[in-house]
């Protein structure tokens, strides 16, 4: 097994590429913190973990608000006693708006949800990595963070363009005990997907639209979370050991 008796802390854990993390961590021998506000899916995540035999537990958290974030961090080591992996991975679509017409509540759900959440996180996770001497932190960012494609979508790419570049900061700051690496996807099938891309889906119907999608991809499918759980893997185990700073594309090669 890659991780272990590693704690490992995912946020937005009970549903899509988080979900998927959390089942493969636990798999690995991990025990998982479920970080979410959702406390259905969380509930039932860490379930089908136990089932199975593996240790998750739920905490209720909204990583925008720092005392929600401080919170998660205390559950965190009452129940497990550390934290070895953080996996920032909570975040929030944008409602498709020309920039003209972008409310600024609109941008500040998007950037808090995708960019301040990850520093708050990291603030009160990085003290107790330090005491621990390591820690790998690993991020989720964005293909639109990189190549924005298509319009109306400004607050949600450059939110991901500014978790990548967060990604850099902190791995140069952090080092040499703590790793802070980010992936980027391309389109997953999951609710936030089907949420970002309801207006093409309600034109062409979800089966068209997956499909005009799929012939972009080099790879010529759609990722799964599942794709994007085995490389929050790699870089939470020791075998990326010297991996820091890196932004690792899942895309099928729709970036090249
Ligand atoms: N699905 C895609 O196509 C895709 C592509 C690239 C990047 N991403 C990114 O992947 C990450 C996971 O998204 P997903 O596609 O699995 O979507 P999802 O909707 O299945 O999961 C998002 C999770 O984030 C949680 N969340 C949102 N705001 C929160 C808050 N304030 N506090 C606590 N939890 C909160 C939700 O409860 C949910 O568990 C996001 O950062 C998203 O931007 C998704």
């Amino acid at each position: 097994m890659r991780l272990t008796n590693k704690v490992a802390i995912i946020t937005g854990g009970g549903s899509g590429i988080g979900q998927a993390c959390a089942y493969l961590f636990a798999q690995e021998g991990a025990k998982v913190v479920i970080a979410q506000r959702t406390v259905t899916t969380g509930e039932a995540t860490v379930a089908a973990i136990k089932n199975k035999g593996g240790e998750a537990i739920f905490v209720q958290t909204d990583v925008t608000s720092a005392q929600s974030v401080a919170q998660l961090v205390q559950k965190t080591l009452k129940a497990f006693g550390r934290v070895a992996v953080l996996f920032n991975n909570a975040g929030s679509e944008q409602k498709p708006s020309p920039i003209e017409k972008m409310e600024e509540a609109e941008w500040d759900k998007v950037y808090d949800a995708n960019v301040k959440s990850i520093f708050l996180v990291t603030k009160y996770a990085v003290p107790e990595m330090k005491k621990a001497g390591s820690g790998s932190i690993i991020n989720t960012a964005s293909l639109l963070g990189v190549r924005p494609r298509g319009p109306n979508q400004t607050a949600y790419c450059s939110s991901k363009g500014a978790v990548i570049a967060l990604t850099k900061a902190l791995a140069v700051e952090l080092a040499p005990q703590i790793r802070v690496n980010c992936l980027y996807p391309t389109l997953v099938d999951t609710p936030l997907a089907r949420r970002a891309s309801a207006e093409k889906i309600k034109e062409t119907g979800w089966a068209e639209f997956k499909r005009g999608y799929e012939s972009l991809v080099p790879l010529k499918r759609m990722a799964t979370p599942e794709d994007v759980a085995y490389g929050a893997l790699y870089l939470a185990s020791e075998e990326s050991a010297m991996l820091t700073g890196v932004c690792l594309p899942i895309d099928g090669g729709l970036g090249i």
